[in-house]
């Protein structure tokens, strides 16, 4: 950026602006439109506008990255207006159709649609990756027996780094594909020790004849008998819901996984901090308060109470509503659908008819229809795992397996981004100026901790 006199970056298109502290006009130059046309400009440009020469320079306030973008990135297109999602150009509606999972995480890390060989090699080292060593079932046995299962999840991914402590050569492709490889295969093996260990049953060792869901339900699933067959309604519908969950662009959790890689530390350490973000009630644990939101409704004949209550500011409709999405989430509408293949197998039970309920009137009050609120994926997510039988608190986890194609994908193009650095944002400090210290309390021991260390 430079004065108005003299515009240095020569760009096509620049912003005026004057500072009317000073009289000084900028001229900032605005990027070049990408392919769906979004534009910004540099936040650095920025810096130069100042009113003396030694003062920091002008920044952009913005708390929750309302309006940042902190990257390019080729992987996720959203259109939140239209109701658009994009796997590297592809419609999630054809991906969620025609696709498998794996085909899927393949096509978000390369960014192409995998060969039959490819595909091949990349199912086998999946599938021959799912075993983990046995100290972890000792360190899941450590947990309680009532232990939330995205807590265990979360911290047996971040063990796993203590595993593979090669995994911290990011700069190596044969490391980080390894890395990757490691983390789909185990994801499913590790979810389904946890919800194991929460039932108080016997760990399932993956069954290597069987596909990436399938494998992944008998782990859950399987009892005495010698081979798990799965519902083929069950099998297809969290095929579906894995590829709608595989990735969603710059999301609190995969924000996180991309904050936390970018100090260069190992995936395991990263993507433990992916589902830390992705357990909080406002991002994937909203699946799980779905439920007990209709668990705490009732009955249908409670629902224009609570309705009203939402809208008077008593707490909000889970489920719906999205940060991007201020249209129908195209998710939803797949799910709905895929809801109805569900409940067709299973039937449809009082918490369903709330839930239906809920949806109806929600669409037609003015408080959420001005306030674009739509059913987001989350809502009818919770209703497909509970009628498989599948524990509330174990929906997120769910959302975790599936999560981690798309916080791998964009780990690996964040690192191999030369513009990325160390994410470190700025702030506006609001607090004292400089003051003496002048003690309040009795320091006692003040020096005494040496005893700690020298008996
Ligand atoms: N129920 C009732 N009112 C709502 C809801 C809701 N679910 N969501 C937003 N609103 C209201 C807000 O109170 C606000 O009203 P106001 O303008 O009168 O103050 C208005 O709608 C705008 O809401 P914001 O909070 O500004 O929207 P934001 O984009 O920050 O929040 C979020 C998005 C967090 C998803 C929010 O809609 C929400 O909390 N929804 C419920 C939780 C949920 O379902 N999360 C899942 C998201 S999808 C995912 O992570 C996979």
């Amino acid at each position: 950026m430079s004065k108005t006199e003299s515009n240095a970056a020569g760009a096509t298109s620049a912003l005026e602006i004057r500072d009317t502290r000073t009289g000084t006009s900028y001229s900032v130059p605005i990027m070049p439109p990408a392919t769906e046309g979004d534009t910004a400009i540099r936040a650095m440009d920025l810096r130069q506008i100042k009113q003396k020469p030694d003062e920091f320079g002008l920044m952009t306030y913005d708390p929750a990255f309302m309006n940042t973008a902190s990257c390019k990135s080729a992987i996720t297109f959203i259109d939140g207006d239209k109701g658009i999602l994009r796997y590297r150009g592809y419609p999630i509606e054809q991906l969620a159709e025609k696709a498998s999972f794996l085909e899927t995480a393949w096509l978000l890390r390369n960014g192409e649609l995998p060969t039959q060989t490819e595909y091949d090699d990349w199912k086998h080292q999946i599938t021959y990756h799912t075993y983990v060593h046995e100290n972890i079932k000792t360190f899941l046995q450590g947990f309680r027996y009532d232990a939330h299962p995205m807590s265990m999840l979360c911290s047996s991914v971040a063990a796993l780094s203590s595993f593979y402590p090669d995994a911290k050569n990011i700069e190596d492709p044969a490391e980080r594909h390894i890395s990757i490889v490691r983390l789909l295969a185990k994801l499913p093996t590790l979810a389904a020790f946890c919800f194991r260990h929460v039932k108080g049953l016997p760990f399932i060792y993956p069954d290597n004849d069987l596909g990436y869901v399938e494998n992944f339900l008998s782990m859950v699933a399987r009892m005495s008998e010698p081979k798990y067959e799965g519902n083929p309604a069950f099998v297809k519908a969290l095929e579906v819901l894995f590829i709608l969950h595989a990735d969603h662009e710059k999301n609190c959790s995969t924000n996180a996984v991309r904050a936390i890689g970018s100090s260069h530390v190992d995936p395991f350490s990263a993507v433990a901090g992916g589902i830390a973000a992705l357990y909080g009630p406002l991002h994937g644990g909203a699946n799980e308060a779905v439920l007990h939101m209709i668990k705490e409704i009732g009955d249908k004949k409670n629902i224009p109470a609570f309705i009203e209550s939402v809208k008077a500011g008593k707490g909000k409709l889970m489920g719906f509503g999205h940060r991007v999405y201020k249209s129908y989430d195209p998710r939803a509408r797949i799910v709905k659908k895929l809801a109805d293949d569900v409940f067709k197998v299973v039937g449809i039970d009082k918490d369903l008819e709330i839930a239906l309920e809920l949806e109806r009137i929600a669409l037609s009050d003015e408080y959420f229809i001005s306030r674009k609120l739509y059913p987001n994926v989350d809502f009818y997510t919770g209703l497909i795992y509970r009628s498989m039988a599948f524990p509330t608190d174990f929906f997120t986890v769910l959302f975790a397996v599936a999560r981690t194609a798309g916080w791998l994908a964009q780990w690996e193009e964040m690192l191999l981004d030369k513009e990325q650095k160390i994410a470190r944002p700025r702030q506006i400090y609001t607090g004292y100026g400089e003051r003496a210290y002048e003690s309040t309390i009795s320091h006692g021991g003040r020096g005494g901790g040496k005893d700690a260390v020298r008996k």
